[in-house]
């Protein structure tokens, strides 16, 4: 690791965190105020689409020393790509400083196995690519393809790949990777294979950053989420308190992105592969194919096939998932059973009912809620994309997604793995981005109970965070006899929204 990443990297993450510190408590004592929005066609430029984002906060939430603070983070960030000189970064130099930079965050029991074929497939049951795991014929499958529509920067090798494993009781390991040209690469092709595989990690690594992490996630749940609590629903109304934490930040965030992110020649087009004009092309295309039922557990693991790797315990995301989901949702039959005495009353609540209808303008698919049962089902659904999917593609990206040789953020077509690799200055760029945004923000396992209207719904989200305690215990079980564990989903860790 280079003076200047470590430095940068630190300054970065100490001005975050120095951030979310002066949000350690959220100011609950007044109605919050309203997301301003605008066309995400004037914000963007993407012609055609009508949809509305928050577009800049006011200043009442968002003080003078964050907006300065985060002006540094940004200014660092903005250096670094701008003043490169191109180098190699070796497997093992990489591996050896990575480690040593990341100190005791590294999981060693996650990585020691790391550059295996084992170890690499292993990143789709249980590593940041697990979320949209599917069987297709006798193979494992995430699939990629769509990154195809998008032109790569410069230099950068086309990433509409899919990847399949085989699952057993034996383990994981790699079944082939298709290249976004159709054909098909399989282990036992030597250099060829491991060049594929630095291609298809890249493709992973950009499918999973900007379509399942930013676009599904950011732009649609959370920020659908915190525009219904914002804009929709009154300070009294105890939808508005339930949600509260589960919106903590969101708008701060997305505004941040929005702003910096996003857009030519930024941050996150430095750090992912398409340019911005793939960008424009991905963002419509992915807006138009998201389903609300893609995120419905455990339904979705029965349609994708999946539910059969959880009954072997194969499958040790859809696994956790499931626990979390089961557990929100019995939080959410328990506050709605407090404030709604029955279907006819959440019918009766015009303000709820209005406030979807209000969501229509600013959401990919309608959402809608008629009876108790669905309006648990929506509120779980949104909660767990927010806390268990975002710590899948982001929460747990430092530990994953560093590392330039596992599972890189661009790649080359080249005759070998040392070419095939980003820069070492691009890797670094890549590893400063991912540990500035990786502080850790507002916990699921906090006593949130003090944002609630009254004493039933404080009894609620008390009765949550005790069935919180028990998933966990639950978790340390399932990890002592699997393989290699996995943490991630432990409500220790989990964080109430996508402040990050
Ligand atoms: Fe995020």
């Amino acid at each position: 690791m280079s003076f200047r990443t470590k430095l940068w990297g630190q300054v970065g993450k100490a001005a975050l965190q120095g951030a979310k510190d002066s949000f350690s408590k959220l100011p609950v004592l007044a109605p919050p105020p309203k997301a301003g929005l605008v066309p995400l066609e004037e914000a963007w430029g993407i012609p055609g689409t009508n949809v509305l984002i928050a577009q800049d906060l006011p200043y009442s939430i968002v003080p003078l020393s964050e907006r300065i603070k985060q002006s540094v983070v940004h200014m660092l960030l903005w250096l670094l790509p701008n003043n490169q000189r191109l180098s190699r970064w070796d497997k093992a130099t990489a591996t050896r400083e990575l480690t040593a930079f990341m100190g005791l965050d590294v999981k060693l029991d996650l990585w020691k196995d790391w550059d295996t074929d084992e170890g690499w497939a292993r990143l789709l049951v249980q590593g940041p690519c697990a979320g949209d795991l599917k069987k297709e014929g006798d193979v494992w499958v995430v699939d990629c393809s769509v990154l195809g529509l998008a032109e790569m920067r410069e230099g950068c090798a086309p990433l509409g790949v899919k990847v399949a494993i085989h699952v057993d009781e034996a383990g994981v390991r790699p079944a082939w990777i298709q290249k976004q040209d159709g054909t098909k690469v399989y282990p036992n092709e030597g250099e060829k294979w491991k060049v594929a595989r630095v291609i298809a990690s890249a493709g992973l690594h950009n499918w999973v950053g900007m379509v399942r992490h930013v676009l599904n996630l950011h732009y649609v749940a959370a920020q659908g989420l915190s525009i219904l609590v914002h804009n929709h629903l009154p300070f009294e109304h105890p939808i508005h308190r339930l949600l509260w934490p589960h919106v903590a930040g969101t708008l701060l965030v997305n505004w941040g992105a929005t702003k910096n992110f996003v857009g030519p020649n930024t941050i996150g087009v430095h750090n992912y592969a398409p340019s911005w004009n793939g960008w424009l092309k991905l963002i419509p295309v992915g807006w138009g194919a998201f389903t609300w039922e893609d995120y419905d557990i455990p339904d979705v693991y029965v349609r994708r096939g999946t539910d059969e790797l959880i009954r072997k315990g194969l499958y040790p995301f859809g696994e956790d998932a499931t626990l979390i989901w089961g557990v929100i949702r019995g939080y959410m039959d328990d506050y709605i059973s407090q404030y709604y005495p029955d279907d006819a009353s959440i019918v009766a609540d015009k303000v709820l009912q209005d406030a979807f209808v209000s969501l229509d303008k600013v959401l990919p698919k309608p959402l809608r809620a008629r009876t108790r049962g669905e309006l648990a089902h929506v509120l779980t659904r949104f909660i767990s994309m927010v806390s268990l999917e975002h710590k899948l593609v982001s929460g747990i990206a430092w530990d994953y997604m560093s590392h330039p040789y596992y599972l890189p953020n661009v790649a080359k077509e080249a005759a070998t793995v040392e070419e095939a690799v980003p820069y070492r200055e691009e890797a670094e760029a890549n590893v400063m981005f991912r540990y500035t945004i990786s502080a850790m923000c507002w916990r699921m396992m906090e006593d949130w109970s003090y944002v609630a209207l009254d004493e039933k719904g404080k009894g609620a989200i008390r009765r949550f965070r005790e069935s919180l305690k028990q998933a966990g215990v639950e978790i340390d079980r399932r990890n002592r006899s699997r393989k290699v564990p996995f943490p991630h989903l432990h409500p220790d860790g989990l964080e109430t929204s996508v402040a990050v």
